[in-house]
C-alpha cells in the first residue's frame, strides 16, 4: 500500500517562490525527506497546477485498491474548489489536508478552506513538516475507518 502525496497549482515553484511564506525548500527536497523519514514506506508523489489532472489522480489511486490514503496540499484550490470537494467526497480513501502555511492566520479570502468538511483531517502551519504530520496522520487510520 503506498501513500500519494498531491501538490495542486503553484507548489511547482516552492523554494522560489515567496520563500518568506513557503520556505526555501523546493518541493522534490520535501518529497526526498519524506521518503528518506519514512523509509518502510511506498510513496506516490505527483503534482499539476491542473484541477482536473488532481481529480483524476484521486480516482486513479482509488480504484487502484493499493492506496493507503493521500496527503493533499491544494494549494489555492483550497479556497474555491468544489469540484475538488466533490472528489474527495467521491472517495473512500481517506484525504489529509495540508498546508506549509497556517492559512488562518493569513488573508481573509484563505481562512476558508472548501475540502476540510471534508478531508479526514487538517494540518496548517508548520511548514514541509506539515507534510510529515500528515503521513503520521495517515499511518493511524486503515481504509474506511472513522475518526
Ligand atoms: C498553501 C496555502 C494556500 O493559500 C496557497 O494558495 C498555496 C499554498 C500552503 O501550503 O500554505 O498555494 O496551500
Amino acid at each position: 500500500m503506498s501513500i500519494l502525496v498531491l501538490n495542486g497549482p503553484n507548489l511547482s515553484r516552492l523554494g522560489k517562490r515567496e520563500p518568506e511564506v513557503y520556505g526555501r525548500q523546493t518541493l522534490d527536497d520535501i518529497n526526498r525527506e519524506l521518503g528518506a523519514s519514512f523509509p518502510d514506506l511506498s510513496f506516490e508523489f505527483f503534482q499539476s497546477e491542473d484541477e482536473g489532472a488532481l481529480l483524476e489522480k484521486i480516482f486513479q489511486v482509488e480504484d487502484s485498491g493499493s492506496c493507503r490514503g493521500v496527503v493533499l496540499n491544494a494549494g489555492a484550490l483550497t479556497h474555491y474548489s468544489i469540484a475538488l470537494r466533490d472528489a474527495i467526497s467521491a472517495v473512500t480513501i481517506p484525504v489529509i489536508e495540508v498546508h506549509l502555511s497556517n492559512i488562518y492566520a493569513r488573508e481573509e479570502f484563505r481562512r476558508k478552506s472548501v475540502i476540510s468538511e471534508v478531508c479526514t483531517g487538517v494540518i496548517s502551519g508548520f511548514g514541509a513538516n506539515s507534510y510529515h504530520l500528515g503521513v503520521r496522520a495517515l499511518l493511524g487510520i486503515s481504509r474506511n475507518d472513522q475518526l
